[in-house]
């Protein structure tokens, strides 16, 4: 469902298509005022910070460099608090550490945040003890509540989606650049986290060989300003096509349009379809930009997306990020690389080992188990390595708090303690121990 108001320009050419999950706002006049408003905001990020990102993409496909994108599954309103920020920082920095020095590779380092508010869903409306209402679509749309009122999409939450992604982008660039993602503070970012774990030991071992060696370079009189910030990306699924629309801007360098609300927007795998209007609203921005390609993806409808989304095949453009499933990832993603490697064509390929291995425990959670989540990632790399392609990263849901939503790790979250912090808006995350040790798990597989 589309909404009828004209726009005019590339930005708006997917208003003639159909579009998939755009939320029945109720109140056409209200989100075009909202929208107009927002077309007029400041961007929130900067075509040129795209570029940057877009050339680090095209180092990953080429197997030169490894992503690590992770952040919630959805982002809320509520859960933008310094806290929650700095510790998804903090737990994306140690595992980029790891990898960074476990397997001597460059990581690019983008965040599921500053932006990842809407969600598409299975079904229009969700039922409980008797009552049906319509189903939460992220912040971005309506409330998580389970009443009538909170579930009505209100365009006015895009206004502060918009905000709350401003907020974050503002202090995760004040946390990147502003000296706290110094390789000299890699032993505070493991401070304040329950670290009596395997991974937390594992990463303070990590951190003080890192020391060792900063000191050694001081001692030489090296101390190269690399080591005191990190370049990191704000990223997230561009659903929302009316929020997308009003926060594209034309680039005065080059006098091309880019999305400014993240440097890197995916199209999800429910909103694919190839003359659909995610992929038209995509093929005009100039953004380096993701597909999830679940495992009905066939190679011809890869070998679209390449054709329809980068058709020059420039470099670090184009990536796909596969979620297969632990049981489906060794049998259904070799055809894809295959076909795609034969076309010749650079894109970049992403694991995200989270999407396909979700199940409904007995009581009644929706979780993952980590050790699928890791059998998928090896599946991931054992069909690279027999190709002679690139594993070019991994794209996972993980939040820096201490939260029970996925089980298994190697502190063991069971079944049973799912209910004492079960905390997402939408699909269960990695909490902090786990997301360090995968991290390490993956660079074990990476050297
Ligand atoms: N700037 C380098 C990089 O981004 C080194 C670095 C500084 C770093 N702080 C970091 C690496 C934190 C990982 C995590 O790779
Ligand atoms: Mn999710």
């Amino acid at each position: 469902m589309t909404n009828q108001l004209p726009t005019s320009g590339a930005a708006g050419s997917w208003r003639s298509l159909p579009a998939a999950q755009q939320p029945p706002w109720p109140d056409p006049v209200l989100l075009r005022e909202v929208t107009d408003g927002l077309s007029r905001a400041p961007e929130l990020v900067f075509a040129e910070e795209s570029d940057r990102l877009r050339e680090k993409m095209a180092a990953v496909a080429r197997g030169e460099a490894f992503l690590l994108q992770g952040g919630d599954c959805a982002e809320t309103f509520e859960g933008t608090t310094a806290d929650a920020i700095n510790g998804k920082l903090r737990t994306l920095l140690q595992m980029a550490v790891a990898l960074t020095y476990a397997a001597s590779v460059p990581v690019v380092k983008v965040g599921r945040i500053a932006g990842q508010y809407a969600k598409p869903r299975s079904r229009p409306v969700e039922r409980r003890d008797g009552v049906e209402l319509p189903v939460y679509r992220g912040d971005a749309v309506n409330g998580l509540e389970f009443t009538a009122g909170s579930r009505v999409p209100d365009p006015r939450r895009l206004r502060r989606m918009y905000e709350s992604s401003a907020a974050t982008l503002n202090l995760v660039r004040a946390f990147t650049t502003g000296g706290l993602a110094d390789l000299h503070q890699a032993h505070a970012w493991n401070r304040g986290f329950v670290d009596d774990s395997p991974a937390g030991r594992r990463y303070e071992e990590l951190a003080g060989e890192i020391d060792r060696s900063l000191r050694f370079m001081a001692a030489c009189g090296v101390d190269p300003q690399e080591l005191r910030a990190v370049e990191f990306f704000a990223s997230h699924e561009g659903l929302l096509l009316d929020y997308e629309e009003a926060l594209t801007r034309t680039d005065d360098r080059t006098g091309l349009p880019y999305a400014t609300s993240g440097h890197l927007l995916w199209i999800g795998e429910r909103t694919r379809e190839l003359d659909g209007a995610h992929v038209e609203y995509f093929s005009r921005i100039r953004n380096p930009i993701a597909v999830k390609l679940g495992p009905t993806a066939t190679p011809d409808e890869a070998l679209a997306y390449i054709e329809r989304l980068n058709p020059q095949d420039e470099p670090g453009r184009l990536t796909f990020i596969v979620r297969m499933g632990a049981g489906q990832v060794r049998k259904r993603l070799p055809v894809l690389v295959e076909k795609v490697a034969a076309n010749g064509a650079s894109v970049a390929w992403v694991c995200d080992p989270m999407h396909g291995n979700t199940f409904e425990a007995a009581s009644g959670h929706k979780t993952r188990r980590f050790e699928d989540i890791l059998d998928e990632v090896e599946g991931f790399f054992e069909v690279h390595r027999a190709l002679g392609t690139h594993a070019g990263g991994i794209h996972v849901e993980l939040t820096g708090d201490d939260v029970t939503e996925c089980i298994g790790g190697g502190d063991e979250v069971l079944v049973g303690d799912l209910h004492r912090r079960y905390e997402t808006a939408c699909d269960p995350r990695l909490n902090h121990r786990q997301s360090l040790e995968l991290a390490f798990l993956v660079a074990e597989m990476l050297r």
